[in-house]
Order: C-alpha cells, then structure tokens, then sequence
C-alpha cells in the first residue's frame, strides 16, 4: 500500500536527494517536503509539493502531517556537528525540541512510523574507534552528538512504552554533490569541488584522519531499506550503516588520476578535535543480519561518479 511521506529539514543535502527519491518510489502526490530556509532549485524543477516548517512549532507539524494525512514521518532537521559547536545553544533547541516534537506529534497522531537519523558522532571518545559494533558506549562530547544520543534513546523509550514503530540510521559521512550543512565530513565534498573548480584544496582535517563514509546513493538506499523492513525481524531501532572509512589523503591518489596538477594542503582546525572523538571504521553486521543492508559504492566508484556529476556542474 502507497505511503503518505513528511520529511522535516528536507531543503538540506540529503533530504533533496532523498525526496525525489520517495517521490519516485511512493507517487509524487504522496511525499511532502518541508524546511525553514532556502528551497533547493531541484524541488522546483521536479515540482515537489514543499511547506515551510520550523520544527520547534508542534503545532505547526501537527497541522500539516494531519493536512497531509501523514503516515511516516522522517525527521532530518538539525543542526549538524561543526556548526553545532559554534552555537551549542541553538543545536540544543533544534536538534532536543525538534525532536521531542516530531516524537510527540507521532504518539498523538497515531503515525504509522518515524524515522531520524543518528550519526556516527553518537560515539565518543571512549568508543572503541575501529569497527566499532553496534551496541557499544556511547558517550559523545560535542552538543551534537549528545543531541543524537538523545534521539536514540528517546526513540527507543517511546517504542517500548507507546509501541511507538521509532527508526534511526548512525548515517556515517555522506559525500554528493550536494552543499553540506556544517559537519565535520564536509571536507569529503568539497575536496572534489575545489579539485576540479582550483586543482588544489586545503582541507581543515590531518591527512590521515579515517571516518566512516557512504556515497549519497547508499544513504538513500539505507533510509527506505530500513523505512521498508520487516518491523518483526528488527531487534534493534537504530544501526550502524557504513560503505568504507576514508581519510583526506586516500583521495589525493584517486583525484590526481583525473587532475594530474591536483595539490592537497592541510591547515587542521576545531574540527579534527571532533573527527578524532569519532570512530575511524565501524561494524554494521546487525544492519545486514536484521534487514539486508549491503552498501553498492566502494571509493573508485564514489570518486568516479563525483568527479562525472560535479564536472556537469561547474
Ligand atoms: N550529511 C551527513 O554527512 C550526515 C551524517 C550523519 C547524520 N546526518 C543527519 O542527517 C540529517 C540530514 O542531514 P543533512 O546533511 O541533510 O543536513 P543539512 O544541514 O544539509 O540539512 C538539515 C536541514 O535542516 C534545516 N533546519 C535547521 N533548523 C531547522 C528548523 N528549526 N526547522 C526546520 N528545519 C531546520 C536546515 O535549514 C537544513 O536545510 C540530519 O539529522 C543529520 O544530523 C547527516
């Protein structure tokens, strides 16, 4: 049966590739996008259906999932872990409220399910940082990463106390070409802008910081597989999901095959204090046991199709 879709923060990097993506998937009719600022070009090309929404104002998301007659209800608005850290207080009220607001809209409306994104930044320095599993400490150090604890946690509550059906994805960095929000992965994408628009880039991580990435296709992948699955055979709510760990100087090699003048510098900043707080590989075997997550993108085809997509571009 067709499913009626509301996507919080959906202007942002993934929810614009996410949201042409449900419509393709569920009927254009049938996918709401909703976000506060600057509407992406694409929804206009694509004539998606777009609200603007704050998701501090309950009332407000409660009018339109009921206008709408919502049935899932996908919550990706946050301020992310760089930007978060410049202004603790407002990553408080967006990532804390907004989600105590879209969980609560979800109880009082009966939605048949909500899925929000965790981050691979929910870990934190005590974390075994390689391949680190899925049931592990999870003690972050950043608002950020507290604010998706908190999520998870939340999330887990109202599935055992309401039967709430609660989802959650510990998205690693996801590289597209796409602007990104203000993480502390951004330097995945912007190394490959800055390579074809300056043949040089000087990334504020240390060049061998490892992350655990996926390639925006696989994001979007992971977010309807679980959306889809089998409520019965999930014993967790909120997983691990990863394609490859990648440090800045892994894409030197890769970058300088198609831009031989490439030249990489690093000038580390504020953000290698997180980086280095998060894990450097992660294990997503209990994603794969409970509902067949595989990812389709290694490094050469994630490299390949960047470089293809942002060259139409400039
Ligand atoms: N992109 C990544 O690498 C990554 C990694 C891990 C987790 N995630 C998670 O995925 C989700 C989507 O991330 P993204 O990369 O698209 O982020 P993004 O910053 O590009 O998009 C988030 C959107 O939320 C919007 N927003 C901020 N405050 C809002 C408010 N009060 N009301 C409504 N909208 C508001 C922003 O304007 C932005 O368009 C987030 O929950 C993020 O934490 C992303």
């Amino acid at each position: 049966m067709t499913k009626r879709i509301l996507v919080t923060g959906s202007y942002g990097q993934i929810g614009q590739v996410l949201v042409p993506a449900l419509m393709d998937r569920y009927g254009k009719e049938n996918i709401i996008a909703t976000g506060r600022k600057k509407i992406p070009s694409v929804f206009k090309e694509k004539d998606v259906h777009y609200h603007r929404l704050d998701v501090r104002d309950l009332t407000q998301m409660q009018t339109l999932l009921v206008e709408h007659d919502i049935d899932i209800l996908i919550h990706n608005a946050s301020v992310l872990s760089a930007t978060g850290e410049k202004n603790p207080q407002l990553a408080h009220s967006i990532n804390f409220e907004g989600f105590y607001n879209a969980l609560e809209a979800t109880r009082m409306l009966n939605l048949e399910q909500l899925f929000a994104p965790s981050s691979i930044a929910a870990f934190g320095p005590s974390t075994p940082r390689e391949n680190t599993p899925n049931d592990v400490i999870t003690r972050p150090t950043t608002i950020y990463g507290i604010s998706k604890v908190y999520i998870e946690l939340m999330g887990e509550y109202y599935h055992q106390k309401y039967g709430l059906d609660f989802r959650s994805l510990r998205y690693p960095g996801v590289i597209s070409p796409e602007e990104p929000g203000g993480g502390t992965t951004d330097w995945a994408i912007w190394i490959f802008w800055e390579a074809l628009r300056n043949k040089k880039y000087t990334c504020f991580l240390k060049e061998d910081t490892s992350l655990p990435m996926m390639y925006m296709p696989d994001c979007i992948k992971s977010t309807i597989d679980l959306i889809e699955a089998d409520n019965s055979k999930l014993e967790h709510r909120s997983f691990n999901v990863t394609a490859f760990s990648l440090a800045p100087k892994d894409l030197v090699g890769p970058i300088k095959e198609a831009i031989p003048e490439f030249e990489i510098a690093y000038e580390p900043d504020f953000r290698q204090q997180i980086a280095e707080s998060w894990p450097a590989s992660i294990d997503d075997s209990v994603a794969r046991k409970e509902w067949g997550w595989k990812p389709d993108y290694d490094i050469p085809a994630m490299t390949k199709d960047m470089l293809e997509k942002i060259s139409k571009m400039i």
